[in-house]
């Protein structure tokens, strides 16, 4: 594995066996990448129909109506993700396939645990199924950023193009939480801690 380390006295007497495979291996090289890439489309795929069956039980554990919304907003966006992949696939000319991803499933329980853990009708309950929604959302970010540069990488430009608008949706939906969070519900939260005023009045 290590492969960096330069020494400059090395002797010449053994330098003649490295194997150069750069000019018989690019063809080879292409379709593995586009194995791979196919591979973590199935990946994603699998990812986008369990958060499916999955928001609506964060939007029903929400305790603002802003957040609620946020969750059905996104919910009905990751239907679409869905049907996006599917039409990824057969431009590839694939059929959509979903491969577990053990990653989604890792952060989908992680927010079910959220909810057995926190009280219901409570801010911090909103706090944390945000934080929760958002470890979410960025796994999708940086699985649709790489699956856009891969696509590029392997000539299908068509398929960059659907993938980056997926992306650019997982990000608003990001930004959107970061808004709720900042705009009310940590404040909210923090007031449940049971804060007393420091002599403030209004
Ligand atoms: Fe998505
Ligand atoms: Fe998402």
């Amino acid at each position: 594995m290590e492969r960096g380390r330069s020494s400059k006295n090395q002797g010449a007497t053994k330098s003649t066996t490295n194997k150069s495979k750069t000019t018989t291996g690019k063809k080879d090289h292409q379709s593995l990448l586009r194995k791979f890439f196919v591979e973590e489309l199935q990946d994603i795929y699998w990812a986008e129909k369990h958060l499916v069956k999955e928001l609506p039980k964060l939007q029903k554990a929400a305790t603002t109506d802003e957040l609620a919304d946020a969750f059905g907003d996104h919910q009905a966006a990751t239907e679409e993700h869905v049907s996006r992949l599917e039409d990824v696939f057969k431009m590839m000319g694939e059929t959509p396939k979903a491969k577990k991803c053990e990653a989604m499933e890792g952060l989908v329980k992680e927010a079910q645990s959220i909810i057995e853990d926190t009280e219901e009708e409570t801010a911090t309950r909103d706090v944390a199924l945000i934080m929760a929604e958002q470890k979410v959302e960025h796994y999708e970010i940086a699985t649709y950023g790489s699956l856009v540069q891969l696509a590029k990488t392997i000539g299908m430009n068509e398929v960059a193009d659907v993938l980056a608008e997926t992306l650019q949706e997982e990000k608003e939906a990001d930004e959107l939480l970061t808004s709720i969070a900042e705009s009310s519900v940590n404040e909210q939260g923090a007031t449940e801690e049971g804060s007393e005023g420091e002599g403030e009045d209004e």
